[in-house]
């Protein structure tokens, strides 16, 4: 289903949900994906980063939004370390699919391809996640667009490749320079999500809060665009983002990195 849709051109929309309620604003408006992500540490737990989250926290989302939704496919983040090791990543992703995913994400490459390929062969579904990766924020010194120079960027193109040969079918690219994203969603067969990542990616991905302008006081980051403001209700912000997704126009120059 996601290949078929980057063969035909048709663009994929993602949130992030926590809940029931939500869950069904965004199933009725025709988000194609739906995203417990591991940023409920932030936006709901009110965390610094994305590391206090644990595979409880999780699972009990997981069943909360996916009481919510009929159509759209529910992702669910392996948080911090749940994904250290394959079997530490199979028991996490396992609960995971119990709780009502249809797949599960996890960050990075390098040592987390064994893990890819680990769950893919077990039946389970895998979204990957490169650029800038939340939970190496204390390696990466801050939230900060990746992939900048010509060095990492391909050392990036190289890890978007090696995803996707370990059997990730889907690929989200967090705060990466424009072209180096439309390179990479040109290297590959499976979509790319982007969050930061320029137009060019097959999809794209925002956090639930940031949509409806619930910065919590924190200064927005360029890519996040404030919907509720256009859209009027919740239905209508998450309506005009699925809209703007598909038909291309968001994100333009003023929501992306150039370089
Ligand atoms: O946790 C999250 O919300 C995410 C998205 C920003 C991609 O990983
Ligand atoms: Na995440």
């Amino acid at each position: 289903m996601l290949a078929d849709a980057k063969r035909e051109g048709r663009r994929l929309a993602m949130l992030t949900c926590y809940d029931a309620g939500f869950a069904r604003t965004l199933d009725a408006a025709g988000t194609d994906l739906v995203l417990v992500g591991d940023s409920l540490g932030m936006v709901v737990q009110g965390h610094a980063s994305t590391l206090p989250v644990t595979t409880d926290d999780i699972a009990y989302h997981t069943a909360c939004v996916a009481r919510g939704l009929s159509g759209a496919l529910l992702v669910s983040d392996l948080p911090f370390q749940a994904d250290a090791t394959p079997e530490r990543a199979l028991d996490a992703a396992t609960r995971c699919l119990q709780a009502g995913a249809g797949m599960v994400k996890l960050e990075g490459a390098g040592h987390k391809l064994e893990v890819i390929r680990f769950l893919v062969e077990r039946e389970i579904p895998v979204c990957a996640h490169l650029g800038l990766t939340p939970q190496s924020v204390l390696r990466l010194g801050g939230y900060k667009v990746q992939g900048r120079d010509e060095r990492a960027a391909g050392k990036l193109r190289d890890d978007a490749r090696a995803v996707a040969e370990a059997g990730a079918s889907l690929l989200v690219l967090e705060c990466v320079p424009t072209p180096v994203a439309a390179a990479i969603t040109g290297d590959l067969s499976i979509p790319t999500i982007g969050i930061g990542a320029g137009p060019h990616c097959d999809g794209q991905v925002l956090v639930l809060h940031d949509l409806l302008g619930l910065d919590g006081g924190h200064r927005r980051p360029k890519f996040v665009k404030d919907f509720l403001a256009e859209g009027g209700s919740v239905a209508g912000a998450v309506a005009a983002y699925v809209a703007a997704v598909r038909d291309g126009s968001f994100p333009d120059a003023a929501h992306s990195y150039a370089a």
